[in-house]
């Protein structure tokens, strides 16, 4: 065992050969990549959507959109977490976020016109449906969740790959961004009275969100 006590990379030993570790890499990369071209489906998708009801109606159902494609350390440890091994078919069948798009909209119809021309795509497959915005987390989450499938189309293959979506209103990502920040800052031990203060902003915000709707409502009907 080395005695050496030094953080520097000089002194970490990997269990596999270099050729390996290049392999590994190599491997890692493609497999992100086809997450990396479902993400851009999925936003051109949404992007038409949003030219063509911003034509029709005059105003925009989506206020900005959001992606991210899972680290590989994000990845590995989520893997681990859920115990599904490390062969990255095992990983693809367990980890559906590894393609996560994030759209925010201005009112709660908005997410369900989006949730329904999306997932009435004749290439759109829903796998897993959590609506949060229906029945709202116990801290006051809101936000409708979907699992889809997306074809992407490589050279000598068809992918069918999963996406993450997670739609929900402008008011509601304000929270949940504040919220993440906390969370993220306590390491999961919120003070309870942070938690208060927490649970009382996001009725504030789905209060908000109700009383635009209605406003809105009112002002078309005039
Ligand atoms: P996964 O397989 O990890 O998706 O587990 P799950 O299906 O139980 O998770 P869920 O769909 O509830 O949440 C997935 C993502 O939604 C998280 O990674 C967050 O981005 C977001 N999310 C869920 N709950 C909360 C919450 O209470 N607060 C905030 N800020 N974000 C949340
Ligand atoms: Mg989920």
């Amino acid at each position: 065992m080395s005695s050496t006590v030094d953080d520097s990379d000089a002194a970490v030993v990997l269990p596999i050969g270099e050729d390996d570790l290049r392999r590994v890499h190599r491997e890692v990369s493609r497999f992100r990549l086809r997450y990396k071209f479902a993400i851009d489906q999925v936003a051109t998708k949404i992007a038409i959507l949003r030219e063509e009801f911003e034509q029709t109606y005059d105003r925009s159902p989506i206020e900005h959109v959001r992606s991210r494609l899972k680290s590989p350390e994000s990845l590995f440890a989520k893997a681990g977490r859920r115990g599904c091994g490390t062969s990255l078919e095992s990983i693809a069948e367990e980890v559906l976020d590894i393609a996560g798009v994030r759209v925010v909209c201005p009112f709660v119809s908005d997410i369900y016109w989006i949730r329904d021309m999306l997932t009435r795509q004749s290439d759109v497959t829903v796998l897993e449906v959590e609506d949060y915005v229906a029945t709202p987390k116990s801290n006051g989450y809101r936000s409708l969740h979907l699992n889809i499938k997306v074809p992407v189309y490589l050279s000598d293959r068809t992918e069918h790959v999963p996406v993450e979506l997670q739609i929900r209103t402008i008011a509601v990502d304000f929270w949940a961004t504040v919220e993440h920040d906390i969370y993220y800052k306590y390491e999961a031990t919120v003070p309870s009275s942070l938690l208060a203060e927490l649970s009382h902003a996001a009725a504030t915000a789905a209060d908000l969100d109700t009383r635009m709707e209605r406003l809105r409502d009112e002002v078309r009907g005039l």
